[in-house]
């Protein structure tokens, strides 16, 4: 009896299952009046945030391969990332040498006490790389270092990329020989017809005894628009594939650093990178600052976007604050300084001579400007006369940029708040209408970190669910939220490489991949539109979610639905006002199994949108958004 029971239970169980899977919820009705726009969208909704978190630019976008160039970051030996390298008897030790650098912001190096070796038997280092080194065939490499000799007939250094499994060197370099005082040595590696691998090390030997002394040890592969410095063309490319109008930066709790010296002093992030001390990151390591300020703009040139400026406002992670007054005046000199960097004339203006004398004449362009990072979490109080003080001297010399507070102010009006979410999906289902009654009269919205945070190291379908029901409220709201960025936008999937669960795009040292929302993302920020009409909707039940905007110039209507149930949703949509609906259209689709469903380094490409033609279409048509789906439509008006 008890038996069968069991028997029975576990067909209905599988009967269940089956129809959560089919069965179709209720037809729901939208009704869109695409004649009566709500308002306009806007133009600079969806952007980028990034930080030097979870190895976002060292060992992420920054195309450096050579993990702990300058012999900055430390283990308990002092020398991380970087052994010894010997043949035959051969005899070297290392050491970290303090009183030795090449420059007064590199006042540190390696020491090489290099007890036996001749040509046949060369003695040195080994660097390890960002979780490996990724040699592809026939890539030019180019590298440099900076040495000193203990006497002048130390020879040359020898470089190669050498693969970790079969020690064959796939590519190598002889420098000039050493000298006894510290120069920069230059070196290209080119491999020939190897074989695409990150197993890989960088090997510096010399075949003579005697001391010496290395640091800044660099090597680049070729980078995005081959950027000297610059970025790794994969991950670049991910993020043009975003349509991104803007990038926050440089954070995030990396503007602020654990205590005020931690900050991100832009000042010591331009120029030769010997002449850039690195700092620790509040997440935790040491950060080459080899992606300085001239950098991060040079990145939203690559990108053809536009930076929004977070400038340091006196406080920092672990509560320390500069109360405001006379004391907070160097930062907020500061402050005018870099946005005289970015802006400035470079004829005219100091900090604008600086940035030409750097390489870049012409001015960036810059809209916004945010005034520290998540300063609620200043308990002292002092944000309110940090922010007034910054905002007058800002204000005062430069009247038309737009000032962003981070945190709710009483006694001056902001021109934006930045307002932050991490949610589970379930929450953002519930948060959809959090801007609807929102007041219009206040501040503009910039919602500057957001994401749902479900699946590590990147998000999986159930988080790109999230995302979008959230997605679908910003444009809704576009009116007043005028920008949004999710965060963290970068994890590097090596152990040890993340900080922070639930990313958006993950790597190692070969490949990249978006996770789910990321394709998510794109959808909605390639097809934005340029103005919400007034809809409505019945029937669409709990957790189906819609945007409708459209783009009157080139004659498009874009619907964005989003099923986050398990059932299939039949829609009816009827649009007036446009006068015809041409009978083609396209469907860009991005679906899962269920909300567990993800995207990894070794399957990068499971969840990825599909495009398709649509037929038959006209003002009032029939469509079904299938289970598990975030979907765009693209009609056409004519
Ligand atoms: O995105 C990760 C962190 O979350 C940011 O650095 C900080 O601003 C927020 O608390």
């Amino acid at each position: 009896m008890s038996r069968s029971f069991r028997a029975g239970s576990l067909v209905l169980a599988a009967i269940a299952f089956t129809a959560a899977g089919t069965a179709q919820s209720p037809k729901a009705t939208l009704n869109i009046q695409l004649d009566k726009p709500l308002h306009a969208v806007s133009p600079t909704l969806y952007g980028l945030m990034t930080e030097e978190i979870n190895y976002s630019y060292d060992g992420g976008l920054y195309g450096e391969l050579v993990r702990n160039r300058t012999f900055h970051d430390h283990d308990w030996s002092g020398t991380a990332r970087w052994d010894l390298a010997h043949t035959g008897d051969a005899e070297v030790t290392m050491a970290i040498d303090d009183t030795e650098g090449p420059s007064e912001a590199l006042s540190r190096s390696l020491l090489l006490d290099i007890k036996q070796a001749d040509p046949s038997n060369e003695a040195g280092v080994r660097n390890e790389g960002y979780w490996g080194m990724a040699v592809r065939p026939d890539t030019t490499y180019k590298g440099s270092f900076y040495a000193k000799g203990e006497t002048g007939d130390m020879g040359p250094v020898h470089v190669a990329l050498v693969n970790d499994n079969s020690g064959a060197a796939l590519a190598s370099a002889t420098s000039e020989p050493l000298t006894t005082g510290w120069h920069k040595y230059e070196f290209t590696l080119k491999t020939g017809k190897v074989e695409t691998s990150s197993e890989n090390h960088l090997q510096l030997t010399l075949g003579h005894t005697g001391k010496v002394w290395l640091s800044l040890v660099s090597l680049f592969p070729p980078t995005y628009k081959n950027r000297e410095n610059g970025n790794r063309i994969d991950i670049m490319e991910k993020l043009a594939a975003m349509h991104p109008q803007f990038l926050r930066l440089p954070g995030g709790n990396y503007l602020e650093g654990d205590t005020i010296e931690e900050r991100f002093d832009w000042k010591a992030t331009l120029g030769p990178l010997v002449d850039r001390p690195t700092h620790r990151s509040p997440w935790n390591y040491q950060s080459s600052d080899g992606l300085g300020l001239l950098e991060f703009l040079e990145w939203t040139e690559d990108l053809n976007i536009k930076p929004v400026l977070a400038v340091y406002a006196g406080y920092s992670l672990k509560g320390a604050h500069v109360p405001p007054g006379p004391g907070l005046q160097s930062y907020v000199d500061d402050a005018l300084d870099e946005i005289e960097f970015v802006t400035g004339d470079p004829n005219s203006t100091k900090w604008g001579a600086v940035r030409a004398k750097l390489g870049h004449p012409a001015p960036f362009p810059l809209t916004y400007v945010e005034i520290g990072n998540e300063d609620w979490f200043d308990r002292s109080g002092s944000y309110e006369g940090r922010y007034a003080q910054f905002y007058k001297a800002i204000k005062a010399k430069y009247p038309q940029l737009q000032l962003i507070a981070t945190a709710p102010l009483k006694r001056t009006k902001p021109d934006v708040i930045d307002d932050h979410y991490y949610k589970r999906a379930d929450e953002f289902f519930d948060f959809v209408k959090h801007y609807d009654d929102a007041d219009r009269n206040g501040p503009k919205i910039f919602v500057g970190e957001w994401a749902t945070r479900e699946g590590s190291p990147t998000t999986n379908f159930g988080a790109a669910l999230g995302d979008a029901a959230w997605m679908t409220a910003m444009e809704r709201n576009s009116d007043l939220i005028v920008m949004a960025s999710y965060a963290p936008l970068f994890v590097n999937v090596n152990p040890g490489g993340m900080q922070w669960e639930s990313n958006l795009i993950g790597y190692n040292a070969l490949s990249s991949y978006g996770a789910p929302s990321y394709y998510a993302q794109s959808m909605f920020a390639e097809y934005l539109g340029t103005e919400v009409p007034v809809s409505t909707i019945e029937g669409e039940g709990h957790r189906f979610f819609y945007s409708v905007t459209r783009d009157s110039a080139k004659g498009k209507v874009y619907l964005k639905l989003v099923n986050a149930t398990s059932s299939p949703k039949p829609i009816q949509i009827n649009l007036s006002g446009a006068g015809t609906i041409s009978a083609s259209g396209m469907l860009i689709s991005l679906s899962a199994t269920n909300p567990a469903e993800t995207n990894t380094i070794a399957a990068p490409t499971r969840i990825v949108p599909e495009k398709t033609g649509l037929k038959n279409l006209s003002s009032s048509f029939s469509h079904t958004v299938p289970a598990y789906a975030v979907q765009v439509l693209e009609l056409s008006t004519k």
